[in-house]
């Protein structure tokens, strides 16, 4: 969402109910608090905010053994390794994702940080991903298992959002990957959808920490934005050199230009981000690095309608375009991801925000 839409949302919001909050930004944005000490530093809720249009945190960041479970509402997350990693996942079933990020709640492989978990035979193939400057893992994902409406192309979790109280609203990521204990990853992304997903995570004690974990480009999903060389049915760990930043690309001929999102459709890019080098992966069974999730049905209802009376079938063309939407989604109305399916063989979650035809000539132009 703009920021002119965000302002104007803020003017309806107080012509229609002066007792509703008003304000949109808290004082410190979210990638301004912290960092917090795992796990002693950190409060109840990270965003204390109770005046502000999007409302309240909609979890906590305090996560232990009581808080673990189905009903989990842990919103601090931990992106580790091929067997211990979390995705953010909706609460329940039954809204697409591109409304809901802000509520958005961890669902990891591992059952110590208090969260959700997800279920057995969700995943269908991890790339876990360590290069100098950060962590990404990749994958392909029976979405309904983790409360994603069948068909959702999905959305962009990040720590900024339109708002600066990111998306979800106080959501934290750790890793053990930058110092071999679990420190909090300022910046990171997260696309989910498409029955894929991607989430970097980078090291901030890099220098370009931001640059790598770009959330602008919200609406072009993984391939754009985590270039990877994933495989469904593959679950590995690799090492690897690091991306171009999102959106910068340098052709054949050394020329180096920046991509910028439009505010309108998006029905072709003019570059193919380039995956880089990879080495050292080390591959296993989904069966031995799982062994601790359990089958699991999702929570609530498996509805396919959307919150807005739309139908939402697995067709990925019959999506219709998304209308402008509650401040809740920051990133815009977009998101969308999808794992390559069986072209390259990257995942590349896309979001996409416009109408059929469009979405059927990208599809087309990507997934072919
Ligand atoms: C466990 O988490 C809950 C909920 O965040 C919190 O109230 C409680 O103090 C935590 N327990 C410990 C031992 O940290
Ligand atoms: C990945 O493979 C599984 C098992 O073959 C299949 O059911 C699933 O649809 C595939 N996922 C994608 C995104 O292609």
């Amino acid at each position: 969402m703009s920021l002119s839409k965000i302002v104007a949302l803020a003017v309806y919001v107080a012509a229609v109910a002066a007792q509703a909050p008003t304000e949109t930004y808290p004082a410190t944005p979210l990638a301004s608090k912290g960092p917090y000490t795992y796990p002693s530093g950190i409060p109840y809720k990270v965003d204390t905010d109770t005046h502000l249009i999007r409302g309240v945190q909609h979890g906590y960041n305090i996560c232990n053994s009581t808080t673990a479970g189905q009903d989990s509402l842990c919103q601090t997350m931990h992106v580790n390794s091929v067997d211990d990693f979390c995705l953010w996942g909706p609460p329940e079933m039954g809204r697409e994702v591109g409304d809901i990020e802000g509520i958005m709640v961890a669902w990891c492989t591992q059952p110590r940080h208090g969260t959700r978990l997800i279920p057995a035979e969700a995943l269908h193939g991890v790339q876990f991903m360590k290069t100098p400057d950060y962590a990404q893992v990749v994958g392909f994902i029976d979405q309904t298992k983790i409360n994603i409406l069948a068909g959702d192309y999905g959305g962009e979790m990040d720590p900024h959002g339109a708002d600066l109280r990111g998306n979800p609203m106080g959501g934290l990521v750790f890793s053990n990957q930058f110092t071999g204990s679990p420190i909090q990853a300022i910046e990171w992304h997260n696309f989910m959808g498409n029955n894929g997903f991607c989430i970097k995570v980078c090291d901030p004690n890099g220098p370009d920490a931001a640059n790598f974990c770009e959330h602008k480009l919200d609406r072009i999903g993984c391939a754009y934005n985590a270039p990877n060389n994933a495989r469904n049915g593959t679950f590995e760990s690799c090492e690897g050199e690091s991306q171009d930043f999102p959106g910068i690309h340098t052709n054949a001929a050394g020329v180096t230009t920046s991509y910028n999102q439009p505010a309108g459709p998006i029905t072709s890019i003019s570059y193919t981000a380039r995956v880089p080098a990879s080495s050292n992966c080390r591959q296993f069974e989904s069966t031995s690095i799982y062994s601790a999730l359990p089958t699991l049905t999702p929570t609530g209802v498996t509805t396919t309608s959307t919150t807005s009376g739309r139908v939402v079938t697995s067709a990925p063309t019959s999506r219709p375009a998304t209308t402008g939407n509650a401040p809740g989604s920051g990133s815009g109305s977009t998101p969308t991801p999808t794992p390559g399916a069986g072209n390259t063989g990257g995942a590349s979650a896309l979001s996409i925000s416009f109408g059929a035809v469009a979405a059927s000539v990208f599809a087309a132009l990507f997934f072919a």
